[in-house]
């Protein structure tokens, strides 16, 4: 399973430092072999050499250049980083993203085969309107996706559980996954809202192939916990 940290726009680069030193102690001396993923702020990525995997939370369409505010793709080099999360919902919402401007950053790091953790996810109102109006706004969000990229994993987030406490019943979330799971057969991912205390009956669904955490991962502890967890329920 993939177990993938979003720490947003916390921890310093020293703070990231150690906290990824942290997670590979714990994964070496557990043998975890769940793949682990951490999205740490632009400015706290670094050459760390632990064995945790670390990708861009956002990075632009482009090599570099004049595009104040953003990184490119030689900010990501520098430190050998291959993977990145497009389409998180706070890009799309606070940030005011677009579909067409995700598209583009989706094209430019898939040809450059770079592992794209791609999140969708309906807000309050979509899911408030009926299950046909919420799945048909969740597709919108697939539209000029290639599903089919071999280094492809989908993160499914409801806007209204990120950072909320609320979740969508178990029963909801695997339904959805179910349905997800026939517009592409990537790893899917749950997020919003998973803590240590929900996370492995959440990882038990059926179709849920790993969880992508915010705030609950920004606990070592709990954040490890949630790799065991993985970890037991292996070949579930
Ligand atoms: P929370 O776990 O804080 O709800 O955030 C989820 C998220 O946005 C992960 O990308």
């Amino acid at each position: 399973m993939i177990i993938a940290a979003n720490l947003k726009t916390n921890f310093t680069r020293k703070e990231t430092n150690k906290y990824l030193e942290e997670l590979e102690s714990f994964v070496s001396s557990k043998n975890i072999t769940q793949e682990v993923l951490v999205f740490p702020a632009m400015s706290s990525l670094d050459d760390n050499d632990t064995s945790i995997v670390t990708g861009a939370q956002n990075a632009y369409a482009t090599k570099e250049g004049a595009f104040t505010g953003e990184i490119g793709l030689v900010h990501l080099e520098e430190f050998c980083i291959k993977t990145i999360l497009i389409g998180h919902s706070e890009r799309r919402h606070i940030l005011g993203e677009t579909q067409a401007e995700l598209v583009t950053k989706f094209n430019y790091y898939k040809d450059l085969g770079f592992k794209i953790v791609f999140c969708v996810g309906e807000p309050l109102e979509k899911r408030e309107a009926g299950k046909n109006e919420m799945m048909e706004y969740i597709s919108s969000q697939y539209k000029g996706i290639d599903t089919e990229y071999e280094n492809l994993i989908i993160a499914y987030e409801p806007v209204w559980a990120i950072g909320t406490g609320l979740t969508p019943t178990l029963q909801d979330i695997e339904e959805i996954h179910t349905e997800l799971k026939v517009k592409s057969s990537a790893p899917l991912l749950y997020g919003g809202s998973v803590k240590v205390t929900n996370a492995k009956e959440v990882l038990a669904l059926k179709n849920v192939d790993g969880i992508l955490v915010g705030s609950a991962a920004l606990y070592t502890e709990h954040f490890c916990s949630m790799i065991e967890y993985a970890q037991e329920l292996e070949g579930k």
